[in-house]
């Protein structure tokens, strides 16, 4: 039985609809750790390692089965390294799906790790950090897809 799970991602910064795949994550597993993990396509980020930790602490901070850390190499050396044997991802569109499926093959092949894919709740189906960061620097309102820490944040930095 799996009781540890890590949700990995680059979080530049955390939305709703990660906030969302993460909670339902804290309902499968006893114990959750959200990973803010390099990603080497995106090498530059709008906010810090630190800042996007503190900022998915702030939005979650109700709960008491998850741990937000920092890694900054392969994901499947610290699932190995701290007895993590599940990946949980949300999976929007099938464009989703044809990212995640080579690394979840990947991760399974280096480690024998499984990803667990959750489906994205259609209320947050169109949402990402890349187009929330683009609307909030135009002017565009996105503050119901953001926690509202995020969305302060995010407008002081873009406007
Ligand atoms: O939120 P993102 O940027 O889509 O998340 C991708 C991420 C950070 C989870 C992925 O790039 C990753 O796992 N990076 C850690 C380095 C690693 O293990 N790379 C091999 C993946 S098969």
């Amino acid at each position: 039985m799996s009781t540890h799970a890590v949700c990995p991602g680059s979080f530049d910064p955390v939305t709703m609809g990660h906030v969302n795949i993460i909670e339902r994550a804290t309902q499968l597993f006893e114990q959750v750790t959200v990973l803010v993990t390099a990603n080497p396509n995106k090498p530059s980020g709008l906010f810090s390692v630190e800042e996007r930790k503190a900022l998915i602490r702030e939005a979650l901070k109700d709960h008491e089965n998850i741990r937000v850390e920092h890694w900054s190499g392969l994901l499947v050396e610290y699932t190995q390294n701290n007895g993590i044997d599940t990946i949980v991802k949300g999976l929007r569109s099938s464009l989703d799906y044809d990212y995640e499926l080579p690394m979840a093959q990947m991760n399974r092949k280096l480690a024998g790790i499984d990803t667990v894919f959750l489906m994205t709740d259609p209320k947050y189906g169109y949402i990402s950090s890349t187009l929330c960061k683009e609307v909030t620097k135009y002017g565009g309102d996105v503050s119901d897809m953001l926690p509202d820490a995020v969305n302060r944040a995010m407008q002081e930095k873009l406007r």
